[in-house]
């Protein structure tokens, strides 16, 4: 099942999200991805693991598992390197292997202090504060990324974590409009404004974190995870399905793209099991409710700064 692009390429609506896979492990993660079914693979510079998914991928298509023109490449550029745009693209080709990537993204709304293409490093300050790059906007770095289409490294672009009023500004400035814009959105955060906003405009919305970042987000940024709701666990068992396939088949009718990840075989086998039944009306407006506007991703944590603040 696939959403078609304003760029008139086609995104398969299910993928996997490789922030926080060990390097190595992606090669077995990944063969087995594509094994199981797998398109689409969600990556980018700051997971410091490209060149771990370029030799699985060169793997699987030595194999003959998949063919290249059949999957569905996302990476994203660091917020360090939106001088250096060019540079960073090739860095990213290089390291995944491949000639030309099906998407890429700004990651952030916001350009930091240079440190080295590749190096995807956050600078911070004496106070511990990240070291923002007030130079470049983000139109300069827009149009750069509307470069990399014209000379035929990337099929489609497009932005992350950009709140309406950045978006709205992005759709001013474009001559290549953005396909996607990738952010934070699952039961327990649904910013269903944003996510129409978007839709209504041509942009895809890819769903990070659609579990809610699950476990490791409570590990990392204290957070709650909506797989335990009680209503999500009930709702669950109605459909003789397991929380995160509802918390996932939720997202897709929603028609928003869905990148979870996993490190765990039988939880690839799972997450991808959410084609075969349909959430009713009622039940989608149950979950609805769920909502809590709980960001569970802060990245406040390790920049002294909130950005969503
Ligand atoms: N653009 C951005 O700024 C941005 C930010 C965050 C994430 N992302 C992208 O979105 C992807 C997904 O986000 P995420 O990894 O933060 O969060 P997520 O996919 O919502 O959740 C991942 C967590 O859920 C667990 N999990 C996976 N499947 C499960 C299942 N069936 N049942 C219970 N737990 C399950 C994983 O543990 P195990 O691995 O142990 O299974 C991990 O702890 C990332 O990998 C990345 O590609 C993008």
């Amino acid at each position: 099942m696939a959403i078609t692009l304003s760029s008139g390429f086609k995104m398969p609506i299910m993928g996997l999200g490789v922030w926080r896979v060990e390097g190595n492990a992606m090669k077995d993660l990944v063969v087995n991805a594509i094994k199981l079914g797998y398109r689409h693979f969600d990556c980018a510079a700051d997971y410091k693991n490209e060149a771990e998914v370029g030799e699985a991928l060169e793997f699987a298509f030595q194999q003959g598992l998949v063919k290249r023109e059949d999957l569905f490449i996302t990476t994203k550029l660091w917020n360090s390197d939106h001088g250096h745009v060019l540079e960073a693209c090739k860095d990213s080709l290089m390291k995944l292997k491949l000639d030309y990537l099906d998407l890429y993204l700004v990651h952030f709304p916001i350009a930091t202090k240079h440190t080295g293409v590749g190096t995807t490093d956050s600078a911070l300050d004496a106070n511990g504060v990240l070291e923002i790059d007030t130079t470049i906007s983000l139109e300069t770095t827009w149009h750069a990324m509307e470069e990399l289409v014209s000379m035929g490294l990337v099929r489609s672009i497009g932005i992350s974590n950009f709140d309406i009023f950045l978006t709205r500004d992005c759709l001013a400035y474009s001559k290549v409009k953005p396909s996607v814009n990738q952010i934070e959105t699952h039961p327990y955060f649904q910013r269903e404004d944003l996510v129409k906003f978007c839709q209504k405009h041509g942009i895809c919305v890819t769903a990070h974190t659609p579990l809610g970042g699950a476990a490791a987000n409570t590990e990392w940024f204290g957070s709650v995870s909506c797989l335990e709701d009680p209503v999500l666990v009930d709702l669950a068992k109605n459909y003789d399905k397991t929380p995160a396939q509802l918390a996932l088949r939720w997202g897709i009718q929603r028609k928003t793209v869905v990148i979870p990840k996993t490190s765990k075989f039988e939880r690839l086998k799972e997450n991808i099991e959410v084609f075969d039944f349909d959430i009713s009306a009622e039940d989608m407006d149950t979950i609805k409710r769920m909502d809590r506007k709980l960001r569970t991703n802060q990245p406040a944590v390790f920049w002294g700064i909130d950005l969503f603040a």
